[in-house]
């Protein structure tokens, strides 16, 4: 009796000093988007996002509702509630988060129980309602699954939704909560009158629904799943860079929330988890801001990719799936386990791995063994007894092994191409992303050659590589092949057409494309020669040999390669390449990819193809729209080539370095004052677009009444043919947060 009185005294005071310390150091962070209200709430016991929905006078009612969704990076999981209208008709509900006793507008909540080994966490705050309301559908457990149903084609499935119980709680309140596949977690959303005695709320137990009238009710939401650690923003940052804590207070929160020391995450709310891709880019492009070393976010990111790799081919992990969806997708394939998954459809992703690895290993070499000799496996048990080291070894051996029949013999059939049951292999992984073909661009005249140099310089670096003749002999071989790579494989893309085509294309686009009805513009190409291009992808649909759009994956190139040429044919299609890129964005839309909401990712414009023309438009996800962080690849990439140059230093000793190697076109006057243009052009129309950048995807449309761009989110505009729905743009994504670190050079002005 008394051993049970001290056990309650001493979980009491557990609570207690818990909840003390986590309101102390809790972070809040408030982000609108109308008509998404976003709310971030960290404490050291748990960190949520919460999107309040709520219709605008003038919103598509078949898109936007009245909706919650609470979202915990643990488990990538999360609820979802939908709310309508008991008696008025639909838009009439509106719902609002509200300051309250409770939290400003959120506060926690942590929770021991005796029957769970891990603690309630979650928040809870005020939802006002301006009239009466029911909930009609609840989702609670993964993010997956809620996707499945706001992204698909509201897609319940029983096997989770039969699981949810509705019950009386707190005298007038109701309680909705489902026990996890898992038979471990469960997930809890309340609802009670708050500060007010006289509303009841009705439980519907057939369909699951409850029912309440207008006014105030405290909502919670709650699990008992393991936390992840949060780096704060400090410790996200190397020590040079703390001052962006208070300069750029929002978005160090942002990057803060997304970065744990376990993982980076790609996104909130929909992809509150581990990409691959999305979290490797963002750390070589933050690479001058980020932490470095033991518990860094730079180890975070590596560490991250090594313990996911596949060990049997070498492949790097795109996407996993944990928490309540990993037992879901086991339990399809008739396995009971809550063991998490890996998916490996990528073909880009390998070549991330090294070149970050030798970035990080070259600023700091005295992480190599420590950080080296980690035991993987306590995630992905298949990689148990391996150490960090191994996986990097078989992941480089991969790389080694594919891209060696191309040093022999430069054909396209060498060229890597997609995985043979995929349609998508790189970012541009949507359906039409990259128009059906199968030989990307971006893979094959920057990552590979990026890759073999970096395998190079892990070779050459002490402790990286067990010793072995294998790796003995890529301290020169990679380099080798990387330059056969560096110079070959982009006249596979290289396109050419004369001036007087590419105008009649132009015209012709002007005249039929549905998504533009402005000037052509013609007259911003030259008058006659040729126009060079680069095509995104070899081998698309519809037995096109190339997909010919214009595209801002040039920046892969531009960003990633800096070796120099070794024969002057060599030297002067590295000129036509950057002078072409430099005129892609010197050039307005549609004859090139500069419109006011900035840089687009594609344009079919010149590509004289009735079917890039209906697949690339300003409503695909990859398609004539803008992505943060392609920006700030394409202007670090420009700032990189021009550095080449000698452009922007400061350091003479340094200039005279880099005057020597620079390349051809340095001394080329036109070639020089067009890229230079460029990424004035460029930077002009970032800041212009300040208040997008942090975003994920945003488009545009164009009256021809009053000849204006306006800005549009991506998911109010009706899809492109044979694409189900639209996309609902992340508010904040990890990779466009990378302009902490990618800022304007000012050495770089075009008068100078
Ligand atoms: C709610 O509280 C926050 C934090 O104190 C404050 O910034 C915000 O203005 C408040 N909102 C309203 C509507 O008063
Ligand atoms: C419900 O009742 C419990 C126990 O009295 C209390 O701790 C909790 O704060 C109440 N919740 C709400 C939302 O009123
Ligand atoms: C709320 O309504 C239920 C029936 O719907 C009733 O059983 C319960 O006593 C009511 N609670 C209060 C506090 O009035
Ligand atoms: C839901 O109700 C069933 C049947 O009463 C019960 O076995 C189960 O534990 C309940 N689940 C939760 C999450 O409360
Ligand atoms: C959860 O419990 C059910 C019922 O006992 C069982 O069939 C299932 O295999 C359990 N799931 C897991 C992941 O243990
Ligand atoms: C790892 O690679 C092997 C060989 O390609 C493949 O068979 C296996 O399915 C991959 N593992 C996973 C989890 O996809
Ligand atoms: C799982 O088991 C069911 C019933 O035995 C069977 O119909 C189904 O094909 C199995 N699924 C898989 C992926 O093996
Ligand atoms: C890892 O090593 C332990 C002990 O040496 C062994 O029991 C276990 O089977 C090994 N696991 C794998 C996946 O090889
Ligand atoms: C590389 O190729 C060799 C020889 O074909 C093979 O033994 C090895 O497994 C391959 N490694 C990877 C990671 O693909
Ligand atoms: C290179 O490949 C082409 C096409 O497959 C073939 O005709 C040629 O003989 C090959 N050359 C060498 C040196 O292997
Ligand atoms: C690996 O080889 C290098 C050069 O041959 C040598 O200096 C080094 O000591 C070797 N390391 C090990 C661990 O054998
Ligand atoms: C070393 O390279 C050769 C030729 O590429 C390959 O056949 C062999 O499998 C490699 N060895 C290892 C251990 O990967």
């Amino acid at each position: 009796m008394l051993a049970a009185f001290f056990l309650f005294l001493a979980l009491w005071l557990q609570q207690c000093w818990a909840q003390d310390t986590s309101s102390l150091r809790a972070v809040t962070q408030h982000l609108s988007d109308p008509p998404y209200e976003n709310y971030f709430y960290s404490d050291p016991n748990s960190d949520s996002q919460v999107v309040v929905t709520s219709p605008l006078p003038d919103s598509n009612l078949s898109i936007i509702g009245p909706r919650l969704v609470v979202a915990w990076p643990a488990g990538a999981s999360g609820v979802c509630t939908f709310f309508q209208p008991q008696n008025g008709p639909n838009g009439s509900l509106t719902i609002e988060l509200v300051n309250s006793t409770i939290g400003s507008p959120l506060g926690p909540v942590y929770r021991t129980s005796q029957e769970s080994d891990t603690p309630f966490v979650g928040v809870q705050g005020v939802l006002a309602f301006n009239s009466s309301a029911t909930l009609t559908v609840s989702i609670l457990g993964s993010i997956r699954t809620i996707r499945d149903f706001t992204e698909g084609p509201s897609l319940l499935r029983p096997v989770i939704q039969d699981a949810i119980n509705v019950t009386r709680s707190n005298g007038t309140g109701a309680t909705v909560s489902r026990l996890w596949l898992d038979n471990v977690t469960t997930t809890t959303f309340t609802l009670v009158p708050y500060e007010n005695p006289g509303s009841n709320i009705t439980i519907n137990q057939r369909n699951k629904s409850i029912s309440f009238g207008a006014g105030f009710y405290t909502f919670s939401a709650s699990f008992n799943y393991p936390q992840l650690t949060q780096l704060p923003p400090s410790q996200v940052l190397n020590t040079a860079s703390q001052n962006l804590i208070t300069e750029q207070p929002d978005q160090t929160t942002s990057l803060s929330f997304l970065s744990y020391t376990e993982k980076l995450l790609a996104g909130a709310w929909r992809f509150l988890t581990y990409f691959g891709r999305d979290s490797m880019i963002s750390a070589l492009l933050l690479e001058p801001v980020l932490s470095q070393g033991n518990g860094s976010a730079t180890e975070a990111v590596i560490g991250a990719v090594l313990e996911r790799l596949n060990r049997t081919d070498g492949s790097v992990c795109h996407e996993e799936t944990i928490g309540d969806y990993a037992t879901y997708l086991n339990l399809e394939n008739n396995i009971t386990s809550t063991a998490p998954g890996f998916t490996y459809p990528m073909i880009d992703t390998d070549y991330y791995l090294p070149v970050l690895m030798a970035q990080y290993f070259n600023s700091s070499p005295s992480r190599v063994t420590p950080f080296l000799s980690r035991n993987a496996g306590s995630l992905d048990n298949q990689n148990r007894n391996l150490t960090y080291q191994a996986l990097a070894l078989i992941s480089a051996q991969k790389i080694m092994n594919i891209t060696a029949a191309f040093q022999q013999n430069q054909t396209a059939a060498n060229l890597i191409h997609l995985k043979p049951d995929e349609i998508v292999g790189q970012w541009r992984d949507s359906t039409y992303g990259l128009g059906g073909g199968r030989i990307p661009f971006d893979v094959n005249t920057a990552l590979v050659p990026a890759a073999l140099r970096a395998i190079g310089q892990l070779a050459r670096t002490p402790g990286v590589f067990p010793n072995s003749t294998n790796t003995t002999s890529w301290k020169t071989l990679a380099d080798t092949r990387a330059s056969v790579w560096e110079q070959n494989s982009l006249k596979f893309f290289e396109i050419n057409t004369t001036a007087s085509t590419a105008r009649s294309r132009l015209q012709n686009f002007a005249n039929t494309a549905t998504f533009y009805n402005g000037p052509a513009n013609a007259s911003l190409l030259p008058a006659s020669g040729n126009i060079t291009t680069y095509s995104i992808a070899l081998n698309g649909y519809n037995n096109l040999s190339s997909v010919n759009v214009q595209h801002s994956d040039t920046a892969f190139r531009l960003f990633f390669i800096n070796a120099s040429t070794t024969t002057p044919a060599a030297a002067a299609q590295e000129a036509r390449f950057i002078n072409a890129t430099a005129n892609s964005l010197v050039r307005s839309f549609p004859a090139g990819l500069l419109t006011p909401q900035s840089m687009i990712v594609a344009n079919p414009a010149l590509s004289g193809s009735d079917v890039l023309i209906a697949n690339f438009t300003n409503a695909a996800y990859h398609g004539c729209v803008i992505w943060s962080f392609q920006l700030a690849m394409m202007a670090k990439g420009l700032e990189r080539q021009l550095a080449r140059c000698g452009g922007g230093e400061s350091n003479s000793t340094a200039l005279n370095a880099t005057l020597s190697a620079s390349p051809a076109w340095c001394n080329d006057e036109s070639v020089y004052s067009n890229v230079l243009l460029a990424y004035n052009k460029l930077w002009d129309s970032i800041e212009a677009n300040a208040a997008q950048l942090q975003g994920e995807v945003w488009s545009w449309t164009y009256s021809n009444s009053t000849g204006k761009y306006t800005t549009t989110p991506l998911g109010v505009l009706p899809p492109p043919p044979g694409v189900s729905a639209g996309t609902e743009s992340d508010i904040r994504q990890l990779w466009s947060l990378t302009f902490l670190a990618v800022t304007r050079n000012q050495n770089l002005t075009s008068s100078s």
